[in-house]
C-alpha cells in the first residue's frame, strides 16, 4: 500500500447495494437495500478525483461516471471481487447489505408449488471481517444497520470486523432508511469519536463520511 490518508488521488474501493442469494433460477432471498448509500459514496469521491472501484449487487441506480463498477450478484460473487480489488485499494468501504445466508444448495429447476416448503440455510461469509483481517495499512469503513441498541451493537461491529471507522444507520418498521430519504446517521471510529450527522440526504452524508475519512489519522 502506498497511499495515506488526504492524499489527491487515492484509489477506493466500495461495496454498494444488496446481494442475492439464488433459490432456483426464478427465486432468491435478498433484502430492500436500494445501493443509493454507496452510489453517492461513489460518486463523490469521484468528484474529489479519486479513482474510484464499484462493486455493486444489483440496483436500479445508473453506473456512476468515471468510476469502474463490477457488477455481482451474491454474497460469494462480492467476496471474490473485493479479496481481488484489495490489493489495489487504499481505502475501503463496505456499505453493501450483504444477504446473511444463502440456501444450502442452489436448485437446478424451478421448484415447483408443494414441492418443499423449507429453505435450508447456510451462513454467508463476512466479506468486512475478512477485509478487516488483510488491512495492511488501508482505512477500512462498515456499516451498521440496527433496529435496536444502536450504539452498542455498532461498536461491536466495529471491534468484530476490524473497521477503523461504522457509519451506524438506525431501521425502522417502515424501512425508510432505503431509498433516497433523509437519513441520521452516528459515525464512531476506533479510538472512541464518535459523530452524530442528524436529517441528511445521502449526498450530504457521503460528503460528510469522506471527510472523515480522509481526516482519519492512521496510528
Ligand atoms: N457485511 C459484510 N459481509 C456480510 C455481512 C455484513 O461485509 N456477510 C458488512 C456490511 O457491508 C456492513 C457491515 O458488515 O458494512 C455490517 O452489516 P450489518 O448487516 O449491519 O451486520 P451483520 O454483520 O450482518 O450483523 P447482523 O445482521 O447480525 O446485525
Amino acid at each position: 500500500m502506498s497511499a495515506r490518508p488526504g492524499m489527491n488521488k487515492a484509489r477506493i474501493l466500495i461495496t454498494a447495494g444488496p446481494t442475492r442469494e439464488r433459490i432456483d433460477p426464478v427465486r432468491y432471498i435478498s433484502n430492500y437495500s436500494t445501493g443509493t448509500f454507496g452510489y453517492e459514496m461513489a460518486k463523490e469521491a469521484r468528484r474529489r478525483g479519486h479513482r474510484v472501484t464499484l462493486v455493486s449487487g444489483p440496483t436500479a441506480l445508473a453506473e456512476p461516471k468515471g468510476v469502474r463498477v463490477i457488477g455481482v450478484e451474491s454474497a460469494q460473487e462480492m467476496y471474490r471481487a473485493v479479496m481481488r480489488e484489495l490489493g489495489s485499494a487504499d481505502f475501503v468501504i463496505m456499505a453493501a447489505a450483504v444477504a446473511d445466508w444463502r440456501p444450502r444448495k442452489m436448485a437446478q429447476k424451478k421448484s415447483k408449488k408443494g414441492s418443499r416448503r423449507t429453505l435450508e440455510l447456510v451462513e454467508n461469509i463476512d466479506i468486512l471481517r475478512a477485509v478487516g483481517k488483510h488491512k495492511d495499512g488501508r482505512v477500512v469503513v462498515g456499516f451498521a444497520l440496527e433496529t435496536d441498541n444502536l450504539e452498542k451493537n455498532a461498536i461491536m461491529k466495529l471491534r468484530q470486523k476490524g473497521a477503523d471507522i461504522i457509519v451506524a444507520n438506525r431501521i425502522t418498521k417502515s424501512a425508510a432508511v432505503f431509498g433516497d430519504r433523509m437519513t441520521d446517521i452516528l459515525m464512531i471510529d476506533r479510538y472512541g469519536g464518535r459523530q452524530h450527522l442528524r436529517h441528511r440526504t445521502k449526498r450530504e452524508l457521503a460528503k460528510n463520511i469522506l471527510d472523515k475519512v480522509f481526516g482519519f489519522n492512521y496510528s
